[in-house]
């Protein structure tokens, strides 16, 4: 591996205490994301999460809270409106010996570009599916981001309280529509379809829960046996039992343990059955998931890979996002901490701009009610300052020279033309669309014309077009309307500009050039995106911004 500056620790010489501090700091760092469709279960697991791991003392506090935002926040109507969160943050908390970051994604399938920009702050994922849908739409996108990542990701079938698909059939439904292989770790122990227990088929044990009154506020009691035990017989009635002891035996016949590696590469998914409404499941599923996933590993650099303990601070910004006091137009940029420590006060640099950048953290962040420390260590996210230098994949660093390669953006599916209501404000239009689209709210792009280029924007979600109207209303006080375009797939494009020209000469196609000068191709339909695609060699697509 190379090092991008000697430290004082190099190899051989005893490691101060700071360092094995920092070494030890960065090893209990777990930083994932939970991906789900709306409704799986989500922010009743997250609330799991903080509840066993002390941060909250009732389940039931983080929704009332996302209320309390709602009612208090006048940022933006529509998130009141439509009971939706339009931003994510990070929760940082302690479990067990564990520092966790749960990068929280909005379930809200319009923010779909949010939520994808989230994921690449994220060391693992926790797939969560619903027991009587399997895999959803929003589950399905977002497992193709991990997927490119090579994300492992740790699947949790919720739900199982209640009857829902036979398990067999979830994993047959995982392993064809996403094209993962999936070992179960556990499998539910039924009774009339419900769950009422769980076996641990590394460990050949069965814990078997009671129900509590307390509607899930604490770990319920359980009872382990082992599957070989003959007290089980008297545990469990020969309906529960026998259809039990079958499955896992086809299960030791058909699979074996998961291979780490495989996991490791986002090839292969273990899985657990769990209800996260009753905390049946949860307590191993939480245990082994901490277990596996991996903490920050190596980060690939201009440089080479960049070490997370032995290397200076750096960083990736894969968020910006305005702050939610329009009397202060500030906004707050999410860094992720690739290596070393972040230390509040210190300056650091952004390759991009060439400019120093003193690390201000700001004091309240979204959550309203927590406030930062004034360290971090290569695995955390921290909320800096930005008053419109920091752009989404910008490097933070304090050393010299190095860059992280960025942060995708996805194809945009909805287009439109900006039709500006007063040409008077241009400059406050030209400037709005300039933030939002570096916030990520939407992509901005140029089509040609002979009065100059035409601003078209594009999103991954509609509901991005009203946010965007809404916001140019309320923070630059423009007022536009938007075309609606009939192209529904853009790829950018890399080939001779002769040939981009032709291919878009006729209908069905339309040359942009993004806000980078970048040239794309926006096609009618996806079918004309994939003849498009097939026919024309000479020209390279790509759904991603290419580097
Ligand atoms: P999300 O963040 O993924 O959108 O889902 P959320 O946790 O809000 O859960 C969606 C609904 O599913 C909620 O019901 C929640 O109580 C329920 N739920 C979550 N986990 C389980 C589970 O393990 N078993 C069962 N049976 N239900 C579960 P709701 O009626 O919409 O809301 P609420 O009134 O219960 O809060």
């Amino acid at each position: 591996m190379k090092e991008i500056i000697p430290t004082a620790d190099s190899p051989g010489k005893p490691a101060s205490k700071e360092a094995a501090r920092l070494v030890r700091e960065i090893g209990r760092r777990r930083t994932f994301a939970i991906i789900s469709h709306p409704d799986a279960g989500k922010t009743t697991l997250t609330e799991k999460l903080l509840l066993f791991g002390g941060a909250i003392h009732l389940a039931g506090s983080v929704k009332a809270r996302r209320a309390a935002r709602h009612a208090t926040s006048d940022w933006m109507d529509m998130e009141k409106e439509r009971g939706i969160s339009i931003t994510s943050s990070v929760l940082s908390f302690d479990y067990q010996r564990f520092r966790i970051n749960l990068l929280d994604t909005p379930g809200h399938q319009d923010f779909s570009e949010d939520t994808y920009r989230t994921l690449t702050a994220a060391d693992s994922a926790i797939m969560l599916l619903d027991n009587r849908k399997g895999v959803e739409e929003q589950t399905r996108k977002l497992f193709s981001v991990c997927r490119k990542r090579r994300l492992p990701i740790v699947t949790l079938v919720n739900k199982c309280d209640r009857v829902g698909e036979d398990p067999f059939g979830i994993l047959d439904d995982v392993q064809t529509h996403l094209g993962i292989a999936c070992y179960p770790l556990t499998w539910p122990v039924r009774r009339e379809g419900r769950l009422i227990g769980v076996c641990d088929r590394q460990s050949r044990e069965i814990l078997l829960y009671a129900q509590t009154q307390d509607h899930g506020q604490t770990l319920p009691p359980v009872t382990v046996l082992s599957l070989d035990d003959p007290a089980l017989d008297q545990a469990l009635e020969p309906g529960v039992l026998e259809p039990l002891r079958e499955e896992v035996e086809l299960l030791a016949v058909a699979g074996e343990e998961a291979d780490p590696e495989a996991v490791s590469r986002g090839e292969a998914t273990p899985v657990f059955f769990g209800s996260a409404l009753t905390n049946f499941g949860l307590d191993v599923f939480f245990r082994r998931f901490l277990e596996m996933a991996p903490g920050p590993g190596p980060v690939d650099s201009n440089l080479g890979p960049v070490s997370p303990e032995k290397d200076p601070f750096s960083g990736f910004i894969f968020k910006v996002q305005a702050n939610m006091n329009l009397r202060h137009r500030d906004r707050v940029a999410f860094l992720k901490v690739c290596s070393g420590r972040f230390q509040a006060g210190e300056e650091a640099t952004v390759p991009r701009t060439g400019r120093a950048l003193r690390l201000a953290q700001p004091q309240e962040l979204l959550a309203g009610e927590r406030t930062h420390a004034d360290e971090a260590v290569a695995g955390d996210v921290v909320g800096l300052h930005d008053r419109g230098n920091l752009r989404v994949g910008d490097t933070v660093s304090s050393a010299p020279g190095l860059e992280y390669p960025g942060v995708p953006r996805f194809s945009p599916e909805h287009f439109a033309q900006v039709r500006l209501e007063d040409h008077l404000r241009r400059k406050h239009l030209d400037r709005g669309l300039r933030h939002l689209a570096e916030e990520g709210t939407i992509l901005l792009l140029f089509s040609d014309s002979l009065s100059g280029p035409v601003p078209i924007v594009g999103a991954v979600g509609r509901l991005q077009f009203e946010v965007l109207v809404a916001r140019l209303k309320a923070e630059y006080g423009v007022s536009i309307r938007l075309e609606p375009l009939p192209f529904h797939a853009a790829r950018w494009v890399i080939g001779p500009e002769k040939e981009i020209r032709r291919i878009t000469g006729g209908y069905g196609r339309k040359r942009v050039v993004d806000a980078d000068g970048l040239p794309m191709v926006l096609f009618e339909t996806e079918w004309v995106l994939s003849r498009t695609v097939t026919e024309e060699k000479g020209l390279k697509f790509h759904d991603v911004q290419p580097g």
